[in-house]
């Protein structure tokens, strides 16, 4: 096969892009009364089913080791190196011996191995596996073409699927997924150039804040009650349309179960006194875009302009005119969202959505691509490392419950360029493309001490 064969390549994305774009007040939230019968129903499909066929052979897990360049036969303890080799973890929900975000499949030929929403929405952190934790973990990118490789599969990537690791490609994957379909979702050759982008280095946000969201996606630019959007990830070659409208109500159903999800709770003591002085602090800096916390909770939606966040633009520029304009040509832009079944056009957001804060001291790294480490260093914009890595693991000695978030190494200028490009990804090097830490300057004029009461406070959260 010559090229990049868009049937094996498209039939393990899994994947969510951001569609259109559309200003954030006009839209009412999602429902927050969802039924418990249909919550359980998408806790069942999403844990349970697959919805795509297989992209691998179930040996492929058996024998990926040999791509690692590194044993001489499989590790004894097999499943936790494979876990940790590609920063995947143990499934809190019967998944046989595989971890969170692979899963068995049924397709023509019999059983096989496919990946699922999970491998980027599911994560842990102190020895716990939680459902919607962002994977900050993983390497899509070694995952899939390992797996290929042990399949004697073509591996041929048409682009990076994680460009650093912890962070995954998700745009691009939508864009190509789109690029090989018509408007009327049947597949095409060659495909359109929708003008795909792979250095966007996009962190996943916690699925516990679809509920307080008006708008989703980092840039607010997809209406939060959209369900097909959820669905973008089978248009893997073998979906024909008719499984879209099949399916429509199991993503309404998941969409439900997603609604349902809280965040875990910070699991160290709170010095409460202090925390209430970061509340006072956080109601004075930072609710007018983050929001208010506690019994009656606020979330005022807010897309913030580039200009005035100064955070790394590549992401909102990475998706085209032309993607928006082909996912609103199709099927996926046919929903009705509205009570009177209205349908949303894209219209550009020109900026980052403020994202709730609840269970914030969990989602390390910060900002849609991953870029700062700790929520101390979202606070003071001078201190951000440049060049960094970490050890990917997410277990209490890699924590830094001074700063909130991951402990890291700094590295110094040059320190990238070593290694192979699976080492390499290891290190997170703020000065190349799509990966700046700049902007969000609302921490900078505070001192350390009432930086520290704020960081107390949002433990709370
Ligand atoms: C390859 C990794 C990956 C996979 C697989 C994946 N997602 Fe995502 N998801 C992301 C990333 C990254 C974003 C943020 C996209 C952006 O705005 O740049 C995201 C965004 C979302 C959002 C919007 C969240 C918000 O608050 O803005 C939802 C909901 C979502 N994904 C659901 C799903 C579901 C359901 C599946 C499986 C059917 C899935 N995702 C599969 C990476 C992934
Ligand atoms: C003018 C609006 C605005 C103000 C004021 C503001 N923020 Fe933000 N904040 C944002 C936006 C927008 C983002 C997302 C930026 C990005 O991802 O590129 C963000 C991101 C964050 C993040 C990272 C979230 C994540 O999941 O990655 C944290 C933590 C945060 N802000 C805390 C604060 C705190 C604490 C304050 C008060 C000192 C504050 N912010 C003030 C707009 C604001």
């Amino acid at each position: 096969m010559k090229g990049a064969c868009p049937l094996s390549l498209a039939a393990w994305i899994f994947l969510i892009g951001a569609g259109g774009v559309r200003a954030a007040d006009a839209i009412a939230a999602p429902a927050k009364k969802t039924d418990e019968a249909a919550i359980e129903r998408g806790k069942q499909a999403l844990l349970g089913r697959s919805f795509n066929p297989p992209a691998f052979s179930l040996k492929a897990y058996d024998r990926v080791w040999k791509q690692w360049g590194t044993e001489k036969e499989a590790p004894a303890d097999y499943e936790r190196r494979l876990r940790e080799h590609y920063g995947l973890h143990l499934a809190p929900y019967p998944n046989g011996k595989l971890p969170m975000g692979l899963r068995e499949a049924r397709g023509l030929l019999g059983k096989g191995l496919t990946t699922d929403c999970l491998a980027c929405h599911g994560g842990s952190i102190f020895g716990k596996s939680y459902v919607g934790l962002p994977n900050s973990s993983l390497d899509y990118h070694a995952l899939i073409e390992d797996l290929s490789r042990a399949d004697e599969l073509p591996v041929n990537m048409p682009f990076r699927f994680t460009t650093v690791r912890g962070t995954t490609e998700a745009g691009a994957m939508a864009v190509y997924l789109f690029s090989i379909r018509d408007a009327d979702l049947q597949l095409r050759s060659p495909p359109l150039d929708l003008g795909l982008k792979d250095d966007m280095c996009e962190d996943a946000p916690a699925w516990w804040l679809l509920k307080k969201k008006k708008t989703m996606y980092h840039h607010g630019g997809m209406d939060a009650r959209s369900v097909r959007s959820l669905m973008q990830f089978m248009l893997t070659p073998l979906n024909g349309k008719h499984v879209f409208e099949r399916e429509e109500k199991t993503f309404r159903d998941i969409q439900a179960y997603l609604l349902s999800l809280e965040p875990p709770r910070y699991p160290l003591p709170i010095d409460r006194p202090l925390a209430q002085r970061g509340e006072k602090l956080f109601a004075e800096h930072c609710a007018r875009c983050h929001g208010t916390y506690g019994d009656q909770p606020t979330y005022p939606n807010r897309i913030v302009p580039l200009e005035e966040i100064g955070t790394d633009p590549t992401r909102y520029r990475g998706l085209s005119k032309q993607f928006n304009e082909h996912y609103y040509a199709t099927w996926f832009g046919e929903e009705s969202l509205g009570p009177r079944g209205e349908r949303r056009r894209a219209t550009e957001t020109g900026g980052y959505q403020a994202p709730p804060l609840d269970g914030i001291w969990a989602t390390a790294p910060y900002f849609h691509n991953g870029s700062v480490p700790t929520v101390y260093h979202v606070l003071n914009s001078k201190a951000r490392p440049t060049i960094f890595t970490r050890s990917y693991q997410t277990d209490q000695s890699a924590y830094d419950a001074v700063n909130l978030g991951w402990k890291v190494q700094v590295l110094k200028k040059g320190g990238e360029a070593q290694g192979t490009a699976f080492e390499r990804r290891k290190v997170y090097d703020t000065t190349q493309p799509g990966r700046g830490n700049r902007g969000h300057p609302y921490g900078d004029k505070l001192t350390d001490s009432e930086r520290f009461a704020l960081l107390e406070y949002l433990k709370t959260l």
